[in-house]
């Protein structure tokens, strides 16, 4: 496919073909000449219609590295706000010979909606609580470069899985990797279709971080919350918030990751997203890589075409 839409629609070769990508990528920008000319002559617009800090970061450096054209749209300050539509806006935005979009949506399905109807590439910077594709690539690259591998390990997703398209993106990638997945979180906060995903399901942190070699901690998000769940902040903490203590009672240091933005004192202590077995920067680090290797390797499907 040109797109990235989903992990769903990927191979495990494709990821695979992915993470060497990015190997090469990764030594690239760290380079004191950061730059290849790979995208040269190619307009990639950032489009997003949700807020963000590291994927619209993390895709600009990335398509800067490349030598690409970059514009960047927020839905924010744009005419958007005077009711033009998103198939508007992106056939607009295209109009201007723009050959690539990176979209950011608060509805799930908008990105494979736009690859319906227009001809540019897509890549999918998160849609509403659906996929975030490229987060999951950086995650697992990420486990890879820690732990050597990621078939056979054990990850643990927890947190507010019902709210969150990192966990979905992730079980897929690390299923398609070989790894072992269980998530973990209040019943209120895991989604009905969780059963039927091949994951396992824990409610006890405490056994979920006793069980696994991966902690992945995801944000409560309280944005997404239309009524008022249980539980509130001050219980989740109280019921699941990692802290230093609970990894000191393990047998046996665990990596602990988080996809940001970090609530601190809320779903994780300073003092364990701070501490050596904290990957968090890694996996902010390793994202402008793994979207070099996205971006390069769908333009190169795209000029085949
Ligand atoms: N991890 C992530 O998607 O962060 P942003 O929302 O800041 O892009």
């Amino acid at each position: 496919s040109k797109h990235l839409l989903g992990i769903k629609d990927l191979t495990t070769s494709d990821i695979e073909l992915i993470f060497e990508t990015a190997d090469n990528f990764k030594e690239v920008i760290n380079r004191p000449i950061k730059k290849v000319p790979s995208l040269r002559d190619i307009t990639i617009a950032n489009v997003f219609f949700e807020n963000s800090t590291r994927t619209k970061l993390s895709f600009e450096l990335a398509e800067k590295r490349l030598s690409a054209d970059v514009v960047n749209f927020s839905s924010s300050n744009s005419s958007v706000k005077k009711g033009e539509t998103l198939l508007d806006t992106v056939n607009n935005i295209l109009a201007m010979k723009v050959d690539m979009v990176v979209l950011r949506h608060s509805s799930p399905g908008a990105p494979h909606f736009l690859a319906r109807h227009i001809k540019a590439n897509i890549i999918n910077a998160g849609d509403g609580t659906h996929e975030h594709p490229t987060q999951a690539l950086l995650d697992t690259f990420s486990i890879r470069e820690k732990l050597g591998d990621v078939a056979g390990k054990k990850v643990a997703i927890i947190g507010d899985i019902l709210h969150s398209r990192v966990a979905l993106s992730n079980i897929f990638a690390l299923q398609k990797l070989g790894a072992e997945v269980m998530v973990c979180g209040p019943n209120t906060l895991l989604p009905k279709f969780i059963g039927n995903v091949g994951v396992k399901v824990e409610l006890d942190v405490k056994k979920a971080l006793k069980w696994c070699d991966v902690a992945n901690v995801l944000r409560i998000q309280m944005e997404r919350q239309q009524i008022k769940y249980f539980p509130s902040l001050r219980e989740y903490t109280l019921y699941y918030g990692i802290n230093k203590q609970l990894l000191d009672a393990l047998d046996r240091p665990i990596t602990i990751m988080h996809p940001g933005p970090i609530n601190r004192g809320v779903e994780l202590n300073s003092d364990v997203a701070d501490s050596e077995h904290s990957i968090i920067l890694n996996q902010v680090e390793n994202g402008v890589a793994v979207r070099m290797a996205v971006l390069y390797l769908l333009a190169g499907i795209a000029s085949d075409n």
